[in-house]
This record gives C-alpha cells, structure tokens and sequence, in this order.
C-alpha cells in the first residue's frame, strides 16, 4: 500500500519531527513504519467500519445477488453527504443564532458554507445515473429482500428537509400516518426537536427583517418603492391613453391594470399576511421588504454577499426538487406503479412531493415578479446614505468571526 502522503509521510514527519527524512521514508514498508506509532490513513478514516458495512440481504438469504452491492453503497453514499450538508447547515443556523451574524464579515463564512451545500447538492443529483446502470429486473431479484424497509425513513432527509424550513403542514400525507410514526422513538424525538429549533428560513427571515434601509425613518426603501411604481404605472396609463384605439391599445392597458393589480397586492399587508396563513407566503412582511431591496441593489457593496446568499438559497430549493424529480423518474423506471416497500403507493407519492409545497424559500423565486424598470427604483447616493458602507456590528461581543465550530 503506498498511501496518500498527507496521512503517512507528512503526518508522521509532524507527529515526529525529530525523525530524520529517511527515517520517516515509509516508501518501503509504508503502512508498517506508520503502524509503529503515527495515524494511519485507514484508522483515521475508520475504514474498517466502513468498507465492512455492505451486507447484501440477498446473500444472507442465500441468494447472493451481484447488484444490490451498487444498491446498498449507492445509498451509504447519499447518506454520508446528507451527514455533511446536516453539519453545514448546523454550523451556519449556530452562526445567526449566536448573533455572529450582526458582524457582517461572517456572512461571507455563512455564504461559503451555504454554497458548499449548492455543491454537494449538484453531485447527489448526478449520483442517480450510477445506480440507473441497474435494471428493473436486476432489481426486482433482490427488492423482496428489502420490504419494509424504505427511504421515507430516512432521518437524515428529514432532519435535513426539518432543518432547512419545509413547513410540517405541507408535508404529503403518507399511509395516514404522521411521518415521524414511520421512526423509532430516539428518532422521532430528533426530528420532533428539530422541527422546534429555529429553521434556516426563520433565521433568514430575521436577518432580512434587519436590512438596512428599511426604516421608515431613514431611507424607507418601502414607502419610496411604493410612490415611485405608482406614479410610473399612472405615468404608463397616461402614455397608453393618449393612444389611438387599437387591440393592441387594450391589450396594454389590460397588461398594465394587471400589474397595478400585483403591486397594490405587493404593498398590502393584510393581503401578505393571508397568503401566509395559506402557505404560499413564508417570509415575513418585512423581510419580504428587505429580500427586494437586496435585490434592486445586489451591486451596492453592502448587498453583494447578501444576495449571493438569497440566490444560494434558490439554488439549494430547485437543487432539492431536482432530486425529487430524478429520484421519482428513477423509481418509475425500476417499479414502475408498484407500490413502494415502504407502504406508499410509490410513484404517485413521490410524484406529488416534487411540488411547490417542498420549496422553502419559495418568495425568494417570487421576488421576480415585482421587478420595475430601473429608473422606478428609489435612487441611493452614497455620499447621503451611509449605511451602504457601514456595517451594522457596533457591539464587540458579536465581532468574534468565531463560530466555534
Ligand atoms: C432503485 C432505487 C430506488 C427505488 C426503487 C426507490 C423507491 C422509493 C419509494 C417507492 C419511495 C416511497 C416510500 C415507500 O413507499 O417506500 C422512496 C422514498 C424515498 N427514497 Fe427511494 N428509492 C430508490 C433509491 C433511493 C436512493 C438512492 C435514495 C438516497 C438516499 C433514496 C431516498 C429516498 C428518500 C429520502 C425517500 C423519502 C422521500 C419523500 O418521502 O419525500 N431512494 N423511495
């Protein structure tokens, strides 16, 4: 075994520097001379545990069948990355929770991590593909060995789906039962926990509450947004008016009364409000406030890393309904309308999850649909509006970039 050198030579010239080079050579003999007292890269990584732990049901029953090797690592391999997301996540919610965040330099380490859970996001979707080398059939060998167990169990997609923010009443009804039912009490508890710890989208949310620029006071983003697209549609109607009558007169005017229409919905509160109580808004009022003014200012300095993490944000909502959606095509591939071994019906369960209801950040893709030309945006002047350069972290305990991690 010649080994990475970071685990043999390196780390054994570090753990005994008095060593001289030859003495540290293991080229020879490698895992004996780094048995004799450094790390080896198989402890470290516990290989053991890991490599022996694909035991083929198929085998056990005495039916040994060559595919459901693939199967078994395939999933081991989706779960070790769940485990690196759930870590991200945990350390980025421990960021905002302890406050770290008030010192906007560590919305750059928020950002990092976020954009590593994007990453790993992008390779779990390829993954499917290595495992769709196996036929239905070659499948259909090995899945009776398999039943009743399912993915639905899995608690790290819970804990994951929990932690990022899927509201638990969107959540699709399976076998009439409430999903936790589906988990052993120690990870029913896990789960019940993590649906009451605050979730990255309410931590999000009172960040974005805090956006500078929104006091009513001092800039007021909202009610200088409000006047301006106002005047500009009134603006738009007296141009239109002045037209002659045509079908494509009407057919502005009509395009303009609709935008009107979404805009006095925008500016309504009472309206927000309603449609959060029916789930088809999860921000706040107020941080919807400021998830658009980090839009419309996404060059401003202070707005650049903020909206870098709103599009990340995005990124992971379409990355998690793109799973969905091969993991659902790849299910109708090897069972067809089969039930699921799970107890669902399958294909049309996991069809109806790939859905609205699952994204989380779902006002951050409607955010779209309130652009105005640019010249309707509230002008900023740096020279007058100083909270574009100043950071909001005044109290020192909150400068510590360390997250303790
Ligand atoms: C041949 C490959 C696969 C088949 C046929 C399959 C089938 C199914 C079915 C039928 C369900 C619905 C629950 C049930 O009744 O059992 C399900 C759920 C699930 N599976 Fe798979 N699966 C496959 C591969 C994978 C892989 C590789 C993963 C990776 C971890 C995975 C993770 C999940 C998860 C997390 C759920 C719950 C989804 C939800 O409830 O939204 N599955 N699977």
């Amino acid at each position: 075994m010649s080994g990475c050198p970071y685990f043999q030579k390196k780390f054994l010239s570090a753990s005994k520097p008095h060593l001289k080079e030859e003495e540290n050579d293991d080229s020879q003999s490698g895992i004996n001379k780094a048995s004799k007292g450094g790390l080896i890269y198989g402890d470290y990584l516990q290989l053991d545990k890991i490599v022996t732990s694909q035991m083929l049901q198929s085998e056990l029953k005495g039916n040994k069948i060559h595919d459901e090797h693939l199967f078994i690592v395939t999933h081991q391999a989706y779960e070790l990355w769940f485990k690196q997301v759930l870590w991200e996540l945990d350390s980025v919610r421990k960021i905002f929770t302890s406050g770290h965040v008030r010192d906007e330099r560590n919305m750059l380490k928020v950002n990092t991590r976020i954009q590593r859970v994007v990453m790993i996001f992008r390779l779990l979707l390829d993954q499917f593909s290595v495992l769709e080398t196996m036929t239905a059939l070659d499948f259909y060998d090995f899945r009776e060995y398999l039943a009743p167990a399912s993915g639905f169990q899995s608690l790290q997609f819970r804990l994951l789906e929990n932690k990022i923010g899927v509201p638990q009443n969107q959540r699709v009804p399976y076998n009439r039962r409430h999903y936790r039912d589906n988990f052993r009490d120690q990870e029913n508890e896990l789960l019940l926990h993590s649906e009451q710890e605050p979730t990255l989208l309410q931590l999000v949310e009172q960040w974005l509450e805090r956006t500078p620029g929104l006091e009513e006071g001092g800039f007021n983003f909202w009610g200088k947004l409000e006047a301006n697209i106002f005047e500009g549609l009134s603006t738009e109607t007296a141009n239109i008016e002045q037209k002659p009558a045509s079908e494509m007169k009407e057919e502005m005017m009509a395009e303009v009364i609709k935008q009107r229409d979404i805009f006095v919905s925008l500016f309504d509160e009472r309206r927000h409000d309603h449609l959060l109580s029916t789930g088809q808004r999860r921000l706040s009022y107020k941080a919807l406030q400021g998830a658009l003014m980090i839009y419309f200012y996404r060059e401003e300095p202070r707005f650049q890393v903020p909206f870098q993490l709103l599009t990340s944000l995005m990124d992971i909502d379409t990355l998690m309904t793109k799973w969905r959606y091969n993991h659902v095509c790849m299910v109708h591939r090897m069972i067809g309308s089969k039930g699921g071994t799970g107890g669902s019906s399958g294909y049309q369960y996991l069809r109806s999850t790939v859905s609205d209801r699952y994204k989380v950040f779902v006002d951050l893709f409607n955010l779209a649909t309130f652009l105005v030309p640019r010249d309707w945006v509230p002008k900023l002047d740096p020279s007058e509006h100083s909270f574009l350069y100043t950071a909001e972290c005044c109290d020192s305990s909150y400068c510590s970039s360390d997250d303790s991690d």
